[in-house]
């Protein structure tokens, strides 16, 4: 099994590993050292890429390439202390390679839509690659999803890798030198805590996610319709037939939209045109880190958390997916057996004054925190 490998390897090369310690009491099997180790992974944009791989003393385990910053694996137990990845990925570098819908990635300049590739900052007008339709998604055509970022695993008390990029000033039509960074960091609370930070030296949009697909089934033989969904939203915001934000802020009360009580993603999905794909209102708005999400599947026993400093989410029911990648498992990652919580600004914020303002202006630092936490349990 290709886990198996990948748990082994794991074990051998983690930093302070005493995986190789036979001196050890026999009946007593040794404790999982967090930690995080490091495999060549192949090459993209023609440079070696490394898959990193973080490791609690619970033996939960995520793996991490530096190419895209893409999330490939993010192994839990269920109630039945069986582990699967309750994220959609790929074992090798060579699917990511393709043309695909962000599995896992990091994304940025800007999470989700531009209206028309176009904003202005004071007098200044601004032109964005477009790369859906006449929009512009997920960065660009070149987005942070698709390039290779410099890492540096950390281990201090926790596994930790600092990922590192620098987006040159008019890269995709942004303007200005963007410094980001990007730590992940598994907890002992089978947390993948994501810190973003950046800096520029001219004014600039930045919005920055990651895009995992969740089934916390660990398979995507099966829809995501029976996993149960909160959101701590009593808004979202409508979008236009291009899925552009319209400006409008909308009470979720007495629409399918409404997932302040936990209810299962399929019971109404199919009031919602095309499914979901849109930006939730997030309460409580002051910047600090609270839980905002809760998805649960009855039937593995998994739960997720997300907890973040972001004003909104996007709750996307794998609306795009078409079969053509097939998941860890050997199963294809069909139409709807996926889902994203895509924590975020306002979709198309520069073109919005009535929503937060997603400007980055010089001397200021862009900071935002977001927990994906995985248990077993309601
Ligand atoms: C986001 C968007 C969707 C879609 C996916 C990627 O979640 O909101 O419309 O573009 O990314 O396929």
């Amino acid at each position: 099994m290709k886990w198996m490998s990948i748990l082994a390897t794991a074990a051998a090369l983690s930093m302070g590993s005493a995986a190789c310690n036979n001196e050890s009491k026999e009946e007593q099997p040794a404790k999982p050292q967090a930690g995080i180790s490091k495999q060549a992974w192949g090459t993209a944009n023609g440079q070696p890429v490394d898959l990193y791989t973080l490791r609690n003393s619970k033996g939960t385990v995520v793996t991490i390439t530096n190419y895209g910053g893409i999330v490939t694996s993010f192994l839990a137990k269920d109630k039945n202390d069986s582990v699967a990845s309750v994220v959609v990925g790929f074992d090798s570098i060579e699917p990511y390679l393709q043309s695909h819908p962000y599995f896992g990635a990091i994304i940025g300049r800007y999470g989700n839509r531009i209206g028309a590739g176009k904003f202005s900052i004071g007098d200044k007008n601004y032109t964005l690659a477009t790369n859906n339709g006449a929009n512009h998604l997920h960065g660009g055509v070149v987005g942070f999803d698709k390039v290779i970022w410099t890492a540096a695993p950390i281990v201090d008390t926790l596994p930790s890798l600092k990922l590192s990029y620098l987006s040159k000033d008019g890269e995709e039509g942004y303007p200005g030198n963007l410094q980001v960074t990007v730590t992940y960091t598994l907890t002992e609370e089978d947390g993948l805590k994501m810190q973003y930070e950046a800096t520029t030296d001219q004014a600039t949009p930045v919005n920055l996610t990651n895009h995992s697909y969740f089934n916390l089934t660990g398979d995507t033989k099966e829809t995501i319709f029976n996993h149960q969904l909160q959101l701590n939203a009593d808004a979202y915001t409508p979008v236009d037939n291009g899925l552009i934000t319209t400006g409008e802020i909308r009470q979720v009360a007495g629409t399918p939209f409404d997932f302040r009580s936990p209810m299962s993603i399929g019971s109404r999905i199919d009031s919602v045109p095309g499914g979901y794909d849109h930006n939730y209102v997030l309460n409580n708005t002051d910047g600090s880190l609270r839980k905002v999400a809760h998805l649960a599947d009855p039937v593995s026993g998994r739960f997720l958390e997300v907890w973040t400093t972001e004003p909104g989410i996007q709750f996307y029911s794998g609306n795009f997916l078409d079969g053509k990648f097939i998941n860890h498992t050997g199963t294809a990652v069909q139409l709807h057996t996926a889902l994203c919580l895509e924590t975020q600004h306002f979709p198309d914020s520069p073109n919005k004054k009535e929503f937060p303002s997603t400007i980055l202006e010089p001397g200021k630092k862009y900071y935002t925190e977001t927990i994906y936490k995985v248990g077993v349990g309601k």
